[in-house]
């Protein structure tokens, strides 16, 4: 039987299942700082969360935002995109970049962005198969802070 795939705004139910792709992106994320992080971001017009669903389990997830920087056009951003292990090369990832660049659209961005690390050679791949161009590679700095 064809699997169906829908593409759909997060809610925070599905908080627990996020969570758990984003350990698959290699971040230990804890499912109370994602639940808290995910409401606040539901009640923000700048940032958005895509989910896939296959035959009605979560499979994926994309969160992007908009970027305004003072020097630049404004671009939505790509923060996170992971789709589940046993799910990829299905087509869900394009799915989700596809209902992220609609949104772009209807912001009035005409680009859309993101990083990824040097590791990551199968995301490059996937990213260059649906049309995302290499502009740079750069290095991220990072300064932790003392309280
Ligand atoms: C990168 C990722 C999101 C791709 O999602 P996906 O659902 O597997 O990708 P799709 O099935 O939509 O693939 C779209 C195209 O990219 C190609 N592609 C996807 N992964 C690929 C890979 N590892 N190597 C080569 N091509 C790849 C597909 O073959 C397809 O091309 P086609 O349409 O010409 O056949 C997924 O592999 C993933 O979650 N990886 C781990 C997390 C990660 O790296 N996230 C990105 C962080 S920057």
């Amino acid at each position: 039987m064809q699997e169906k795939t829908v593409v759909r705004e997060a809610v925070l139910e599905d908080s627990l299942a996020l969570t758990k792709l984003a350990w698959q992106l290699g971040h230990q994320a804890e499912a109370g700082q994602v639940r808290a992080r995910l409401f606040d971001l539901l009640n923000r017009d700048d940032h958005k969360v895509f989910v896939a669903e296959v035959d009605g389990e979560l499979r994926g997830w994309v969160h992007a935002f908009i970027n305004r920087p003072l020097h630049k056009d404004t671009a939505v951003e790509i923060a996170g995109l992971v789709v589940d292990q046993n799910c990829r090369k299905m087509g869900i990832g394009r799915r989700l970049l596809d209902t992220t660049e609609d949104w772009a659209k209807t912001q009035g961005c005409d680009q859309v962005t993101l990083s990824s690390s040097l590791a990551r050679e199968g995301a490059h791949k996937f990213y260059q198969a649906i049309g995302y161009q290499l502009t740079k590679t750069q290095y991220t700095f990072k300064k932790e802070l003392l309280k």
